[in-house]
């Protein structure tokens, strides 16, 4: 069983960047992959538009040689991939000049939803905007989708939002988070206003911490460049991490629709505390098993970017005083585990006395690698000795629950770039929502840049820098161990 396809109109999607690295590993085998489950509907288009001289040809076999790649099994059959090949043109453009403009304005047909993907740097953004609108290829639902990072803080941020509010009203702008876009990252939504269980419990009351984990194995390599200017700050928390704690603390929006839902979510950035400086751990990862140190992969020496960090953050609404979200991210870390552990508070007393053992409830939601849930419950050890208790797992791994419903579904950019088509923006990010994770990500790097501060360094494939577990203990607390 295949999971259900909702039909979407007739497209043409336009891909500045046609020919770069997030296209050939992201966007067209997100198409590629639509196609095959038929979601393309026939006389859709896809634009790749680049510097680069090359014929419709070359780029189809670019094209198809990046499918081959990253396209998973169903592109290795050649026919579906030529048949995906038939819907695919190229032109090159010129982002600052003149060059390709009316050639680009020629291949698109006027009466389907037009999109085009802004798949390349954000200094290109406002020459692309205004390319367009000079050249009359912007309709009134014409769409454009921007990739992150969104600025490099709040400045550029609010900079990049000025610019492209020129051209394009905010329902045309679609601001891409693919973590938003993950199956499981949208079940917290489920998760929580599907079952009548959980949402009276979710609050300070009851819920004594929450941890968020997005641990990685990959080191930087490759991407050093980019990275040493980010760090893992900006690459990770201030969007994919932030974007997780909104969904696991906002109200509930009256309904899963665009501005209800970013609302909310909005509302909870705006009401984190600043971060105090003892609350956060900086990390480097070093060299191990043959791999390079996190200086040498990005070839700077004295390098003081990040690439770990663990925070503690409170909410200040009425809903969380006082509980802290623990954040952790990283790269070369022992695992890839992304999680989200809601730790309950131990029961107010204990009615089997102290050799029973104080136990707690913990939720954990898992998102990436083996999609799953489980719920720590409080059971009686079986056996004769008295009443002696210990917790056990109600263990709900996705895949064997359910099975081949799983397959078919889409990832991240299956989904986002569909619901660009669909024109729904519920799982992108507004210019507020960007702005106000800026603001609060802003005096935190800030007060680094100010204090010269040097991350800890951490062995790469361990569990990051001993100070990460140091903060947790200080708290009486400790993170859950990442699942190998
Ligand atoms: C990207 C970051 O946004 O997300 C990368 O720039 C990171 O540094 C990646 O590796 C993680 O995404 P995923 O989907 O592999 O968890």
């Amino acid at each position: 069983m295949v999971s259900r396809i909702i039909p979407v109109e007739t497209f043409d999607l336009v891909v500045f960047g046609g020919t770069g690295d997030l296209a050939k590993r992201k966007i067209l085998p997100a198409l590629f992959k639509r196609f095959c489950f038929g979601q393309v509907p026939d006389g859709s288009k896809v634009v790749g538009a680049a510097r680069g001289k090359l014929s419709t040809l070359d780029y189809r076999s670019l094209v198809a040689q990046a499918l081959r790649e990253y396209g998973g099994e169903m592109a290795q059959d050649s026919e579906k991939v030529s048949a995906f090949c038939e819907h695919v043109d190229y032109v090159a453009v010129d982002a600052r000049g003149e060059g390709g403009w009316t050639e680009l304005a020629d291949m698109l047909s006027p009466d389907v939803v037009r999109a085009f993907y802004f798949s390349v740097g954000p200094g290109v953004y406002s020459d692309l905007a205004q390319g367009l609108q000079r050249h009359g290829l912007v309709a009134d639902d014409t769409r454009i989708v921007v990739e992150k990072p969104f600025g490099h803080d709040l400045e550029t941020a609010q900079a990049l939002n000025r610019e492209l509010a020129q051209f394009f009203n905010e329902s045309q702008i679609y601001r891409i988070d693919h973590y938003l876009g993950k199956e499981t990252v949208q079940n917290l939504m489920a998760v929580r206003f599907g079952n009548m269980l959980f949402e009276p419990l979710w609050n300070a009351q009851y819920i004594d911490h929450i941890q968020i984990t997005v641990a990685e194995t990959v080191g930087v390599a490759g991407r050093g460049g980019y990275y040493e200017k980010s760090g893992a700050m900006r690459d990770m928390v201030q969007n994919h991490l932030m974007q997780l704690l909104c969904l696991i603390a906002m109200e509930p929006p009256a309904q899963f629709e665009p501005d209800a839902v970013r609302d909310e979510k909005l509302k909870v950035i705006r009401a984190l505390d600043s971060v105090q400086p003892h609350h956060i751990v900086r990390g480097q990862y070093t060299a191990a098993d043959g791999e390079m140190s996190y200086r040498e992969d990005v070839d700077n020496p004295r390098s003081k970017t990040e690439s770990f960090v663990a925070l503690k953050c409170l909410v200040n609404n009425w809903r969380w005083a006082g509980t802290p979200f623990y954040l952790r991210t990283g790269k070369r870390l022992s695992a890839r585990d992304s999680e989200i552990t809601v730790v309950f508070k131990d029961t107010p007393h204990s009615i089997f006395g102290p050799e029973a053992g104080q136990h707690r409830n913990e939720l954990s939601i898992q998102l990436q690698p083996n999609e799953g849930i489980t719920l720590n419950v409080t059971i009686k050890e079986p056996g004769p000795g008295g009443m002696r208790l210990i917790n056990v797992p109600l263990d709900m791994s996705f895949a064997e629950a359910l099975g081949p419903k799983l397959e078919g579904t889409s990832d991240a950019y299956e989904r986002l770039i569909m619901d660009v088509i669909r024109g729904n923006q519920t799982l992108f990010m507004r210019d507020d929502e960007v702005e106000a994770a800026w603001a609060w990500t802003d005096p935190i790097i800030q007060g680094w840049e100010a204090r010269g501060d040097v991350p800890k360094p951490y062995d790469a494939f361990g569990n990051g820098p001993d100070d990460a577990d140091v903060m947790m203990r200080r708290d009486g607390r400790e993170w859950r161990g990442l699942d190998k």
